[in-house]
């Protein structure tokens, strides 16, 4: 099988390159992103394989067909970046539905006791040698409530998370599971109640902006905010005026609406446009890092293995298990 390997990081080759030999694939490894203008790029292969900041629409799903291109391999676990409706019947989508779910969870807790407790200002003081506190006191965690939004696969590791620093959990899913350690409310209870808000749903139709202007207003003040799942659950523009009247305690973003170009590419040498973005780095008490809550070794031998035996068994015409949508 010839798989078009877009997005290509150094890390993706560690594991893919390995691998993809033991299953006797010839990837080529592309470092450009794929959109519109480079899926051309893939005539004469029989998959190609995406990362979070590509894209694939319904024209270029046509165009994939026409070159003969029969799969989609996500990288990843969301597939909100791929017209799946246009899809279906045409090509298959193939994600990799779990690979670390801790992964992420303990990146989203990394990220809270940073806002929390100031250890991204007090690295760089104590280089300094400026040992002063001032201005960095946090709260405790314990006894406080965290609120889960989304309780899949991460959202149920974070609940295990916030249960073991003490807190009390509440959480919010359309779907509820049985037998979870936290108790379900409806959202605007989750959010008028919780001194921590943390966001584990995928991004659709519904939960485009979950946290806006109005939303925002319910919770409490004070509110710690995490985002490690998609940046389109945030207005950002509702986050800024929000943060400009220091409504949060802290924010940590893994994700941000606009990250395509932009996460994962080093722009420290370009004059950055995206004034959303720049305005928020001006914040203390906004962390901000680029969509790396999955970056664990664990998740990327495990996302390597799962990506590989998905294009295995296109290959092969096996059951399409981890397959998105329903007809191929
Ligand atoms: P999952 O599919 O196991 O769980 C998602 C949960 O969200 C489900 O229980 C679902 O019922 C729930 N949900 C759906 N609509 C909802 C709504 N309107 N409100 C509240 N909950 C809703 O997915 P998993 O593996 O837990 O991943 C969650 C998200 O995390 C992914 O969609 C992805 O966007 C993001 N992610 C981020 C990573 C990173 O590196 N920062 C890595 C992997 C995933």
């Amino acid at each position: 099988m010839k798989i078009a390997f877009y997005s290509t990081k150094p890390y993706d080759k560690t594991w893919f390159e390995p691998m993809g030999k033991e299953y006797g694939f010839d990837i080529h490894f592309i470092e450009a992103s794929c959109n519109r203008e480079t899926v051309f790029m893939t005539k004469g292969y029989d998959a190609i394989c995406i990362f979070v900041n590509d894209y694939v629409d319904a024209q270029m799903i046509d165009d994939l067909c026409e070159m003969g291109v029969k799969a989609v391999l996500l990288r990843s676990a969301g597939y909100n970046h791929v017209d799946i409706k246009a899809a279906e019947g045409k090509i298959a989508v193939l994600r990799v539905p779990s690979y670390s779910p801790e992964a992420v969870a303990e990146f989203a807790m990394a990220m809270l006791l940073t806002v929390n407790r100031w250890t991204h200002k007090a690295y760089n003081r104590t280089r300094e040698f400026n040992m002063s506190l001032h201005g960095l006191m946090g709260m405790d965690l314990f006894g406080k409530t965290a609120g889960v939004v989304g309780t899949g696969k991460i959202g149920q590791a974070m609940i295990n998370i916030f249960n073991g620093f003490g807190m009390r959990v509440l959480c919010y899913d359309p779907y509820p599971a049985k037998g979870l350690k936290a108790e379900y409310v409806s959202l605007e209870e989750l959010l008028a109640s919780s001194e921590v808000v943390s966001l584990h749903c995928p991004l659709t139709k519904e939960t485009q902006h979950l946290i806006n202007k109005d939303t925002i207003k319910i919770m409490k003040d004070g509110v710690y905010l995490v985002n490690t799942s998609r940046g389109a659950l945030v207005d950002t523009d509702a986050l800024i005026d929000a943060l400009l009247q220091k409504k949060f305690g802290g924010v940590g973003l893994d994700v941000y609406e606009e990250e395509e170009g932009l996460f994962y590419e080093d722009c420290s040498g370009e004059i950055i446009t995206d004034d959303n973005l720049a305005r928020l780095m001006t914040f203390p008490n906004v962390l901000v890092t680029s969509h790396m809550g999955f970056f664990t070794k664990e998740a990327m031998q495990a996302i390597a293995r799962t990506t590989l035996e998905n294009a295995y068994a296109v290959e092969k015409g096996l059951p399409l298990d981890n397959r998105v949508g329903n007809v191929h």
